[in-house]
């Protein structure tokens, strides 16, 4: 009775002292930048909750369903620590999404100056919008301060070769997506 009780209890605590973010994005498709700030974030929080933005006006190269299938692999490869990483989609405003989540934090990647003022931007309009949310931002490994979906997705398609810059199932998934050239 008291080992039960005594589980419930530190179930309530883990609970309650659990640091869940959210890291949204487009992730199409997801590149090893990416990875990285998950490792990263691990070491910061105990849930991560991979969220890809559902954009019913935007052209992607990868489905939604694609996406997260892909997410879902490469994010076995990674090391997560304690870290629990799921995958999962939203659409409309984040700031509500992180809310029905339960997330005390956004994680937003930033790889150079450049990205700074759009990931500002939209972090004091999600703080206005939610203010019990914070946003944190990381900063990736060097050797991914260049690498962007749009750009992989470029090089991709006129031919460059995307070694160290997707894991290797993405560049298969796009090769299997593209006829034969
Ligand atoms: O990978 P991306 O495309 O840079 O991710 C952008 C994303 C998904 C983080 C951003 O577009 C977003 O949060 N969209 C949801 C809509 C929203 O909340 N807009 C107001 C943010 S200020």
């Amino acid at each position: 009775m008291l080992t039960w009780r005594l589980f419930a209890i530190r179930l309530r605590l883990r609970t309650f002292l659990m640091r869940r973010a959210i890291y949204p994005g487009s992730f199409d498709p997801v590149t090893n930048g990416h990875l990285d700030i998950i490792e990263r974030g691990c070491k910061l929080f105990d849930e991560i909750i991979v969220s890809i933005l559902v954009h019913p006006e935007k052209q992607p190269f990868f489905t939604i369903e694609e996406r997260r299938e892909m997410l879902s692999e490469v994010l076995k490869q990674i090391d997560r620590g304690h870290c629990t990483v799921r995958v999962d989609s939203f659409q409309g405003l984040l700031v509500h999404y992180a809310l029905a989540q339960q997330a005390d934090a956004i994680v937003r990647g930033i790889r150079a100056i450049s990205d700074y003022e759009y990931e500002l931007q939209m972090a004091l309009m999600n703080r206005r919008l939610e203010p019990s949310i914070e946003t944190v931002f990381m900063m990736p490994a060097e050797t991914y301060s260049y690498v962007s979906s749009r750009l992989v997705k470029e090089v991709f398609q006129l031919g460059g070769r995307l070694e160290g810059l997707v894991p290797q199932v993405v560049e298969e998934r796009m090769k299997d997506k593209t006829p034969k050239r």
